[in-house]
């Protein structure tokens, strides 16, 4: 009997299961078994993980009878790129890998995101299992299917829709990610609570010291709501027409940032834990919401570590950032707006809003700053 916990991804032929167990990656010779695993498989990783769990990956595949191939990239969004994916595919082709051979993509986002790319274009698609190790990996990146690359023109510009066979997470892994790293994996986490889910809310506002401590029973319990709700939403709106959508809350805006910042000074998740609560405060400003969503919300992002303050640039340089991101619809910027806490809706947001929210709160920081 299999005990490991999961979370099902319900998509017809195309539903899958996600593991979630401390010390999963010491077990994974039987969940190669268990999906049936031949042959080769490519272990795709990165120069940070690698020395931490790709020797122990490649010795379980041996003794399941397969024959692994390493394949170890550049790390960091640099490497989110078409030539890095070329760098993949011809790997793959050189090696002889079929039909039937298997991906394993073994690190973050980026790790994850250039995989499912590779499986899904490869002999027009292999399949590929997620063994995410970073928090944002685990919580988001790794369930959904989304797969794709930077181009220099936008992020995530080229991708596909291409869901995994399987995700396999151990939050030990966890343990070895550098503190901003874990951190940046918050936002998306708290992210979740505001849109799907008052109690896991309430839950991480409780819980927060010891996940910042990272108790492992409670870790495991928040990737697994997490993934819970991830699944949720994926599998009414597989390719993001209407409710798959709310997973942007906080995107907007940190996206818009990420690119002005030329996404070296801020990392996904300090740009999302910005946003969540700016695009907060202009809900509010709207009329969304109350004033007490926005203080529940900043407060909840400060205590874990993440800023809260939009860093300087112009009104005119953010909303020109913002109609960039990919999920604008003829020029509309789409906004998804807290109304209380567990549920959002979603309305455009005009430049003239936009605009005075921007001046209002600017004056508010700038007074706050001259007090403080
Ligand atoms: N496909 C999706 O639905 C989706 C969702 C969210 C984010 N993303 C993408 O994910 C990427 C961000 O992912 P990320 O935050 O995981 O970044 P990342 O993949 O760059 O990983 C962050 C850093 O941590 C290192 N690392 C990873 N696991 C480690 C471990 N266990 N121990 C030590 N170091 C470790 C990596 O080498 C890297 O330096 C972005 O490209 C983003 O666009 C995709
Ligand atoms: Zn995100």
């Amino acid at each position: 009997m299999n005990s490991v916990p999961t979370v099902t991804v319900s998509l017809a032929d195309r539903s899958y299961e996600i593991a979630i167990r401390a010390g999963l990656l010491e077990k994974l010779g039987r969940e190669m078994k268990r999906y049936g695993l031949k042959g080769k498989v490519g272990v795709v990783t990165d120069r940070h993980v690698a020395p931490h769990y790709l020797k122990k990956i490649i010795e379980t595949a041996k003794q399941s009878g397969l024959e692994p191939v390493p394949i170890i990239l550049a790390p960091g969004e640099r490497a989110k790129s078409l030539h890095t994916v070329e760098h993949i595919l011809d790997v793959l082709a050189r090696h002889r890998f079929e039909r039937s051979s298997h991906l394993l993509a073994l690190g973050g986002g980026v790790v994850g995101d250039l995989t499912g790319f590779a499986a899904s274009i490869y002999q027009r698609g292999i399949p590929y299992i997620q063994v995410p190790t970073t928090l944002v990996a685990q919580v988001d990146s790794s369930v959904g299917g989304k797969t794709g690359v930077d181009h220099r023109l936008g992020k995530n510009l080229i991708g596909t829709f291409y869901q995994p066979r399987a995700v396999w997470i151990d939050p030990l892994t966890l343990h070895t990610l550098p503190t901003r790293e874990w951190v940046a994996g918050l936002a998306e986490v708290i992210k979740y609570g505001i849109i799907a889910d008052e109690s896991f809310f309430t839950y991480l506002e409780r819980k927060m010291p010891a996940l910042q401590k990272q108790i492992p029973q409670v870790v495991a319990s928040v990737v697994k709501r997490s993934c819970e709700i991830k699944a949720e939403v994926v599998a009414a709106d597989e390719r993001e027409s209407d409710r798959r959508r709310i997973l942007n809350y906080g995107h907007t805006i940190g996206h818009a940032l990420e690119a002005l910042g030329g996404y070296q000074s801020l990392v996904h998740g300090e740009a999302v834990g910005i946003g969540l609560v700016q695009e907060a405060d202009l809900a509010c400003f709207q009329g969304f919401c109350t004033d007490k969503v926005v203080a529940a919300i900043r407060r909840m992002v400060t205590e874990a570590g993440l800023s809260d303050r939009l860093p300087r640039a112009t009104p005119t340089k953010m909303w020109k950032a913002m109609l960039h991101d990919k999920k604008v619809s003829s020029g509309q910027v789409i906004g998804v707006w807290p109304t209380r806490i567990g549920e959002v809706r979603m309305a455009p947001l005009g430049k003239d809003v936009f605009d005075r929210w921007y001046a209002e709160s600017r004056a508010a920081s700038v007074n706050a700053s001259v007090v403080s």
